[in-house]
């Protein structure tokens, strides 16, 4: 029972959850999958697998634990036939799983025999998911909190994706704030062509604009008059000031463009606060009919219990100005209804830092208590803290000023060439133009470094941003990945004689029947069989570190295989077979993996 119909595996935490799921039958339905809670053991002593869910089960079933978990054990006993060498019962009611040898050899097998998928089974729920991610804001610089909402979230697209969801990757970007009046303003005095309807008017450094136009609204009265009511010439919808408003979004754009090309961001679709301008006011109305939202000092807003400010006062969720604009969180809760109503998402996720906290929970509880969700919809925050420093302060150039995104990417990819070249080129000198076919690795080094430095942090924790330690080739970086699946592909290579012949892409030798003897051998494909395990604990728990984690400690136990274990000259042709076997499943699972964090590979490094 390993291997699932179509040849697949089949998941050990799918098959919890179907044990859950006819324990749920009879139970009333107090679970949920993400209950299930099975994670690769933390220790090889307590077996292979730990399932906690007994402890989660108890309470909503008025049980011991240690009697669920007895419960549990015979049910999959009963699913998995044979493949589990023990189910232990541990403390107040863990259950510790070790696999048979049998059932890891075929795992690592099926894995190779598929490259793309790796055996591992798409959802038994696919999904309809909504991953709102980027956002930066039109007219302003993008930032490294957009840098890190980018990276995240384009790990989380591609990871659910890749699990069967059907995913719409949204950037919801800023571009209707109460800054377009005296944007819309400064630019019919300043760029007149821009209100010709021609979106390719050239505005300029955006960011010298914004500053002038600030300027004159905080030094000029008439101005600031002009700018409060230009918004509302704009999101009334007057040409012209339409015109000048889509001529700085163009531009912005075309920035925007320039680092998501360098970071590979694929299938990102622009769908800005502009986007639900016409729903605002029936969400007010809505609001206001069910009686949640209340005048509050000439503005309307939502109070929910358990919100106040530090002086104790109640905090309210602002929906509508005092002048009659709508606010970010009005448009949020337009998003969320276009979002279940009309996309039909099952689960929407929000990448921003967590300085957003507050206001999500709040806007989620506000859509809840409108009754804007169906049942089953999940709205969930997704957290990150901040980019810092190296001596841990806000994070700047030497003079102070924020740091562009492009000039932090092409610093990444300045050192990578540097770093590259003297490796690769006799009397290599630092600044020199790197030979044609290095290019491609010292770019993908630079820029896969700032992503895995990211992605290798647990997302809720501020770091602090160092090229150094990013672009080391030691440790858990980008670097070293590269370099440990590069070294895997050419050991590949040698040993099943087709070395040469693959330059730029890897050829794999067909799989062989895994025979598994040695200790490093037994670890290597525990690690390995535990892939799809890791993947749904991502999909559901959305920690990427845990991805990069995991690649890490297989590079390791890879290399503790490799050591004591010689595949070239093993003793007999099915053990090379065999041992060959493994080493093109971790090329291939550092493979999938690395692809799922957005980042390309290169065939030596
Ligand atoms: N534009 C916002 C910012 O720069 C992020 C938007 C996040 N998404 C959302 N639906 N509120 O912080």
């Amino acid at each position: 029972m390993s291997t699932a119909q179509d040849g697949g595996l089949v998941l050990i935490t799918d098959v919890v959850n179907q044990v859950v799921d006819t324990l749920n039958d009879s139970f009333d339905g107090h679970y949920t999958h993400s209950d299930a809670m099975v994670t690769p053991a933390s220790n090889l002593k307590f077996g292979d697998y730990q399932c906690n869910a007994a402890m989660k089960l108890a309470k909503p079933l008025k049980m011991k634990p240690r009697d669920v978990a007895s419960i549990l054990v015979t049910e999959l006993n009963a699913k998995m036939a044979g493949e589990f060498e023990e189910l232990e019962i541990a403390g107040p009611g863990f259950i510790n799983m070790k696999l048979q040898r049998s059932y890891l050899e075929r795992a690592v097998q099926t894995m190779a025999a598929d490259s793309e998928r790796l055996g591992i089974p798409k959802s038994p729920n696919p999904k309809k998911i909504v991953v709102d991610f980027s956002s930066p804001n039109i007219a302003k610089e993008m930032h490294v909190g957009h840098l890190r909402s980018t990276i995240i979230g384009d790990t989380l697209a591609n990871l659910l994706t890749f699990k069967g969801h059907s995913v719409l990757r949204l950037n919801h970007v800023g571009d209707w704030g109460t800054q377009f009046g005296m944007l819309v303003e400064h630019l019919k005095d300043e760029f007149p062509a821009a209100l010709t309807g021609d979106e390719n008017v050239d505005l300029g450094n955006l960011v010298i604009l914004y500053k002038a136009a600030k300027k004159r609204f905080d030094d000029d009265d008439d101005f600031k008059v002009r700018a409060r009511e230009g918004v509302v010439r704009l999101q009334s919808g007057d040409e012209e000031s339409l015109a000048a408003w889509r001529c700085l979004c163009a531009t912005s754009r075309k920035e925007y463009a320039k680092i998501y090309d360098l970071l590979s961001i694929e299938n990102l679709e622009e769908r800005g606060e502009s986007f639900y301008n016409d729903m605002l006011k029936g969400v007010v109305e809505d609001l206001e009919e069910q009686g949640l939202a209340k005048k509050s000092e000439g503005a309307m807003a939502v109070f929910l219990d358990g919100y106040a400010n530090k002086d104790g006062t109640p905090l309210p969720l602002l929906v509508k100005k005092s002048d009659g604009g709508f606010n970010y969180a009005t448009t949020d809760l337009a998003a969320i209804t276009q979002r279940t109503q009309q996309e039909k998402a099952d689960r929407v996720l929000y990448v921003t830092d967590s300085g957003q906290a507050q206001h999500f929970k709040m806007v989620f509880e506000a859509a809840k208590l409108a009754g804007m969700l169906n049942d089953g919809v999940s709205l969930e925050h997704v957290p990150f803290g901040l980019v810092q420093g190296e001596d841990g302060k806000k994070f700047a150039t030497r003079s102070g000023d924020t740091v562009k995104l492009m000039d932090l990417l092409q610093e990444s990819i300045r050192i990578a060439t540097n770093d590259v070249g003297g490796r690769e080129v006799e009397g290599w000198q630092d600044g020199q133009e790197l030979p044609e076919e290095f290019k491609r690795t010292a770019k993908i080094v630079g820029i896969s470094a700032v992503k895995y430095a990211d992605l290798s942090m647990n997302r809720e924790s501020n770091y602090k941003f160092s090229y150094g330690r990013m672009l080391s080739l030691q440790g858990n970086t980008a670097p070293y990945m590269l370099y440990a699946r590069a070294r895997i592909c050419s050991i590949v290579k040698k040993a099943s004689g087709l070395e040469g012949v693959a330059e730029g892409s890897m050829i794999w030798p067909e799989p062989a029947p895994v025979l598994l003897g040695e200790e490093t051998e037994i670890e290597l494909a525990r690690q390995l069989a535990k892939f799809g395990d890791v993947l749904y604990d991502v999909e559901e728990e959305l920690y990427p570190n845990r991805l990069c984690d995991y690649l890490f400690e297989t590079s390791q136990k890879f290399s503790a295989f490799y050591e004591s274990c010689s595949v070239i000259k093993a003793e007999t042709e099915e053990l090379k077979a065999s041992r060959l076997t493994l080493a093109v499943t971790t090329a291939k699972v550092l493979t999938k993996g690395l692809g799922l964090l957005g980042i390309e590979v290169v065939d030596r490094l």
